[in-house]
């Protein structure tokens, strides 16, 4: 399914995570997204809930696939210089080693070849610079057999979130060095870093 299903979840977006932001998500994004200088590319920005937490000398290139998410982000209010491209994360519009850091958030669960994607993040990363997530995944233990087995009615009824995602493993697979990882929630949410 193409991830243009997100053009129509756009308008109701915030309103429907404002329980997940005030539980954690918001908390979890200020530490990791505090990014204060340098050149970042956001991976499917969304409604530009990141945003705000760049500081000023950061240059943002904020990419998604949804032009309506890209509309709604181009409103956030943000410290940082950001310029918006519509893109696929499975083809980067961008040259090698073009940025000091790549984040995102909520994004792998629902691209469809996370390896290539990684691929070609590492591709736009400089050498040294950092990879930065924050994702929802399969969980560890009890985490594990409930999205296991939450994930088929999940799937079926959205088609384009998948619960029971293995991001970080695809990371270390992708290539990137320094791996690590702090887990919340039954191990559902993640913060993951890595280096290329
Ligand atoms: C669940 S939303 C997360 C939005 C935001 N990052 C957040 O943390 O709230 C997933 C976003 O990824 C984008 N997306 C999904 N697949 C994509 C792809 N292949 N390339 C670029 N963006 C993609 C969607 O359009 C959507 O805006």
């Amino acid at each position: 399914m193409s991830p243009n299903v997100f053009d129509g979840l756009a308008s109701g977006y915030d309103l429907g995570m404002w329980p997940l932001e005030r539980a954690i998500l918001h908390r979890l994004r200020r530490r990791a997204f505090s990014i204060g200088q340098g050149s970042v590319l956001e991976l499917g920005v969304g409604t530009g809930v990141n945003l705000p937490f760049y500081g000023s000398e950061a240059r943002v290139t904020a990419m998604d696939a949804s032009p309506q998410m890209l509309r709604h982000a181009a409103r956030r209010r943000t410290r940082a210089s950001v310029r918006f491209v519509q893109a696929d994360v499975h083809h980067l519009p961008f040259a090698d080693g073009s940025f000091d850091a790549v984040t995102g958030s909520l994004l792998f669960c629902s691209v469809e070849d996370p390896s290539r994607a990684l691929a070609e993040v590492r591709r736009a990363l400089r050498p040294g610079g950092r990879l930065i997530l924050i994702e929802h995944t399969r969980g560890t233990g009890l985490g594990a057999w409930l999205t296991d087995r939450l994930h088929p009615l999940w799937y079926r009824w959205n088609g384009v979130c998948r619960l029971n995602r293995e991001t970080t493993r695809a990371v270390i697979r992708a290539g990137f060095q320094e791996v690590r990882e702090e887990r919340h929630l039954l191990g559902i949410v993640r913060r993951i870093e890595g280096v290329k």
